[in-house]
């Protein structure tokens, strides 16, 4: 079969590799219908992740349907359509039994085009398989889907929960990428009177406004915190959101709250940040970090079945698996582009709808 094999810091190629095989009895094989490629794929090819091994296949987010399954899993038929998630669950360590499966210490977590071999290939294996993947609705197409496996989630259990937005809040989000914008579409779930967008990029922002977002602020000018000031009568907004991963934009985060408010960092960090304890000691602020777990994937998926979530919204440009090196020049390339997330759709027919389809095994 084919992936986009990761080959060192700057380098990456869609190879031919051996097909993926059943290796625990817990793991299924499966054919990818779509993928998409994330942020952290880029830092990876920066060099910025050094457990991720040259010759590591890339990827983390997909919709899949079932080709092979090994002697325990006992959820999953062969054809089932699934979505895999970012994060694997072995469902049985001590972080797994919390829901708290992005830490999972049983040979899951982030393993996905990091660990292990991911999921931009034409066929993948995916292990602890009734523990981390998820049925598709059959009324719901795989490009209604593919967000939740990592962009959504994550949004909103590491924005919006542990920011505990609630109805009539400001809501500030720093950073109008997918994380961003999935963070206004999922903050608004919760009613808050304003939802904030600040990002030097004035496409973006304009998609931030499309999504929810009431108020935007191009911060080039470092208006940004004036702006929310006087929005909020100097009080500040109750929550903010980080999804650059600077240490400038962190900062404004822990500027922009109100007293009593949550500051809630979704951005990776590759240098440190300052924590200004001396201004921030007195303001009953509550930080939180977090990976994300996927716990939200039943929850989100009821949202879209339901008609209240679309994030088939994120989705600008739509490439087949095998333009997997081209679509990572759009992607790459924001700016130019105005790319958000891009689909890799496979050669199978399964990312048409409520298709349980006839499959042949990978091997
Ligand atoms: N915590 C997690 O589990 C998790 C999971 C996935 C991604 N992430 C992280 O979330 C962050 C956002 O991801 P993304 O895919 O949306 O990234 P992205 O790079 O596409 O978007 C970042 C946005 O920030 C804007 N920006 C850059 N500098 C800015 C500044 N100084 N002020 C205001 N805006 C600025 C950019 O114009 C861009 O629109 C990344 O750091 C990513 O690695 C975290
Ligand atoms: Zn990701
Ligand atoms: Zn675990």
């Amino acid at each position: 079969m084919k992936g986009l094999v990761y080959h060192g810091p700057g380098k990456r190629s869609w190879d031919e590799v051996p097909d993926p095989t059943i290796e625990a009895p817990t793991d299924i094989v499966v054919r990818i219908d779509t993928s998409t490629i994330c942020g952290t794929d880029l830092h990876i090819l920066k060099g910025d992740v050094p457990a991720c091994r040259p010759g590591t296949i890339l990827g983390h987010e997909a919709t899949a349907t079932v080709v092979e399954k090994g002697s325990a899993v006992t959820t999953l038929e062969i054809g089932d359509r699934v979505l895999v998630s970012c994060i694997t669950s072995c469902g049985r360590c001590r972080f797994c039994k919390e829901a708290r499966y992005g830490q999972c210490i049983g040979g899951g977590g982030w393993i996905f085009g990091h660990l292990i071999d991911g999921l931009q290939a034409e066929y993948a294996r995916v292990p602890f398989a009734d523990t981390s993947v998820y049925k598709i609705p059959a009324q719901l197409d795989d490009e209604e889907v593919l967000f939740l496996s990592d962009i959504l989630p994550t949004a909103y259990e590491v924005g919006v929960l542990n920011g505990r937005v609630e109805p009539a809040d400001t809501v500030a989000i720093v950073g109008a990428g997918p994380i961003g914008l999935a963070a206004v579409l999922t903050a608004g779930l919760y009613t808050p009177a304003h939802i904030v967008a600040i990002d030097f990029d004035d496409g973006r922002l304009a998609r931030a406004r499309e999504f929810g977002a009431d108020v935007t602020i191009n911060n080039r000018d470092g208006r940004a915190l004036a702006e929310v000031m006087e929005l909020t009568g100097g009080l500040g907004a109750d929550v903010a959101i980080e999804a650059v991963g600077l240490p400038e934009t962190f900062e404004l985060c822990t500027e922009l709250v109100r007293p009593g408010g949550r500051i809630a960092n979704v951005g990776v960090h590759g240098h440190s940040a300052t924590l200004h304890l001396e201004t921030l000691w007195i303001k009953d602020v509550t930080i939180t970090t977090g990976l994300v777990d996927t716990r939200t994937i039943p929850q989100l998926l009821s949202l879209i079945e339901g008609g209240r979530l679309d994030p088939t919204v994120l989705a600008t440009h739509h490439f087949s698996m095998d333009q997997a090196m081209e679509a990572y020049e759009v992607f790459g390339n924001a700016a130019k582009s105005h790319a958000l997330k891009v689909v890799l759709e496979g050669t199978g027919v399964a990312n048409k709808r409520n298709t349980k389809v006839e499959v042949t095994a990978s091997a």
